[in-house]
């Protein structure tokens, strides 16, 4: 178990937990389709939905493509995918269970007009699949995808706005060291794990052009944050610990907080474009 949820996304119990939790809060269905709208998809013959899980992003993407058009949503975790296939059925969708980095062996080299990516990009290995990325994009085709604010070194909005009290995540942490006599673990190396401009960098590196930035602000409910702090692959804190501990202190941290109260998920937007020749 990782802060940022590397591994566990093969897991039933994280796959149900994950579906129930985009179905019933708005956060990954509206981050999906604001990627969406950024792709300009209108003319979208083959998009593809990168590490698209349940097919959140993919429903999306379905919304603004042409009748004509064919989407192929890629993940490597067969349990995310496997409620996918029996929920979001569309004659234009198809499922690949792949790693991303391995997506240029799946789609026709140039075949690709928009390639998709929410909230995976971090998970990845991104040099690899900025690479992969590049080799299937038509030149021109845009790679639109977002970085969780913490991974992509942005401000804390809610830190920086002088919230009242403690985060929901802080209470876990506190009721962890109290019980459990928990500390969290060393952070390997230093600083955020993908800032705008290693993936520039990153990007740039593999023949892709960065065309756009924005940092959104998502405004959620301290409900939906324990929502989502109860699906396993997320749920705090880090370390040794059974599921069910977890969540014993999530609902004592929660029972300390207005469930109404409101907080702010940061992300960082980026929209790149495949040039036309590599450098
Ligand atoms: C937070 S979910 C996002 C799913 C979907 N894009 C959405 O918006 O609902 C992250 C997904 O990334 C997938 N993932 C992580 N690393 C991956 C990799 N290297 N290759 C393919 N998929 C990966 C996980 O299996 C998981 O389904």
């Amino acid at each position: 178990m990782t802060p940022d949820a590397l591994t566990g996304w093969d897991e039933e119990t994280t796959a149900e937990a994950y579906a129930a939790f985009a179905r019933a809060w708005p956060m990954y269905g509206d981050t999906s389709h604001d990627l969406a709208r950024r792709a300009g998809l209108v003319d979208g013959r083959l998009v593809v939905d990168l590490c698209g899980g349940t097919g959140v992003t993919a429903g999306a993407i379905l919304e603004r493509v042409p009748a004509h058009a064919r989407v192929l949503s890629l993940d490597n975790a067969a349990a995310m995918q496997r409620i996918g296939r029996r929920t979001l059925r569309d004659p234009r969708l198809s499922w690949v269970t792949a790693s991303a980095e391995t997506l240029a062996a799946h789609v026709p080299a140039r075949g690709v007009d928009a390639v998709v990516c929410n909230s995976g990009l971090w998970k990845t290995d991104v040099p690899a699949v900025a690479a992969a990325v590049r080799r299937v994009l038509r030149p021109g085709g845009r790679f639109v995808f977002n970085i969780g604010g913490g991974f992509a070194g942005l401000t804390d909005p809610n830190v920086s706005a002088g919230r009242a009290g403690p985060s929901l995540d802080a209470l876990i942490h506190q009721i962890a060291a109290r019980d459990h006599g928990y500390s969290p673990s060393p952070r390997t190396g230093s600083g955020p794990k993908l800032p705008l401009a290693t993936v520039t960098r990153h990007l740039s590196e593999a023949g892709l052009t960065v065309t756009g930035t924005v940092v959104k602000d998502q405004l959620t409910t301290v409900a939906e944050r324990k929502a989502w702090l109860s699906i396993p692959v997320f749920a705090r804190p880090d370390g040794d610990f059974t599921h069910a501990q977890r969540m014993r202190m999530l609902e004592e941290a929660s029972a300390r907080t207005d469930p109404d109260a409101t907080t702010v998920t940061r992300w960082l937007v980026v929209t790149a474009q495949r040039r036309a020749k590599a450098r």
